[in-house]
């Protein structure tokens, strides 16, 4: 059941429209943290650059995999999923929020920043970084639908791509075989193929991963392209803003241990702790959020 209301929170003074949804942690252990969210695993391709560059923060993870995939979605639900976690994350005393989903970013991040005081940093294609490394001309942006077809991805190719031949891709299934942790299967290497194989036969040597499931399939991808074709992930750069933002604002952990990582999921709580485990490398603990 889909209940929709206005929400407003009086001490953020956020007002959207968003679903209430609840754990059992309470604000005050996640208070502080920085805020990190997708659709499912796939932003933990995001979470890895944060841990890498700012270890001594708490983060915490959302998968929104009961919602999941955003990519074959309407525009009115990606938006509403998107202020619901983001209004959970604020209520928590989170400092920032990242948008680890390009689907979220380009149907979304405006909408979720006119409503926060909050930091949002968000994840976008990199085809501004692909048009500059390019030497064929080509480059592919592979993506959901949703982001293929998305306004925001038609501005950036405008704004950088006019002189060259950008090939936008959708690449349905690639974030369910991400969702099973299944990276290595003749199944998976089958559909790489099929949605990357059009796209290097027309000359393409950049692609981009513009979406945060993709990273993980990275190997698999990286052989069937072969070595003269770049991959670009721009989790880093994410990463590096964040820590950008955070610094400016004068909030920068001071704290010398290595912070915590918690992770929740609004989907199957057993089959998020599978592909949280295998994709983060570490056993993990996956609580549950569910909606009220
Ligand atoms: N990981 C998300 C992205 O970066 C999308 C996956 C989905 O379709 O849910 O776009």
């Amino acid at each position: 059941m889909c209940k929709f209301f206005f929400y407003e929170n009086p001490v953020l003074h956020i007002r959207t429209m968003s679903q209430p949804i609840a754990s059992a942690t309470t604000a005050k252990q996640l208070q502080g943290a920085i805020g990190v969210f997708d659709s499912g695993v796939g932003g933990l391709s995001v979470l890895r650059a944060i841990r890498a560059a700012l270890p001594h923060e708490h983060l915490v993870y959302v998968a929104d995999s009961g919602h999941a995939p955003y990519g074959d979605q309407s525009e009115a639900h990606i938006t509403q999923r998107t202020l619901t976690v983001g209004n959970w994350l604020a209520e928590q005393g989170v400092k920032a929020i990242t948008i680890a989903c390009n689907t979220a970013t380009v149907v979304a991040a405006k909408t979720l920043r006119e409503q926060t005081h909050l930091p949002v940093v968000a994840i976008e294609p990199a085809i501004k970084p692909a048009v500059a490394l390019t030497r064929s001309g080509v480059v592919g942006v592979l993506a959901t639908r949703q982001t293929v077809h998305s306004a925001a991805v038609a501005r950036l190719v405008a704004l950088y791509g006019a002189d060259k031949r950008i090939l936008l891709q959708a690449c349905p299934g690639w974030v369910e075989q991400v969702e099973r942790a299944d990276l290595h299967s003749a199944e998976t290497e089958a559909l790489l193929r099929q949605f990357i194989t059009p796209l290097l036969e027309q000359g393409a040597d950049t692609l981009v991963l513009g979406c945060t499931h993709y990273p993980f399939l990275r190997d698999t991808l990286a052989r069937i392209a072969g070595e003269r074709v770049t991959l670009l992930d721009p989790a880093e750069a994410v990463a590096r803003e964040l820590t950008r933002r955070l610094a400016d604002n004068g909030s920068l952990t001071t704290q010398t241990a290595l912070g915590s990582v918690k992770f929740f999921t609004t989907g199957d709580v057993a089959q998020a702790q599978l592909a949280v485990t295998h994709l983060w490398g570490a056993t993990a603990q996956v609580e549950a959020l569910t909606s009220d």
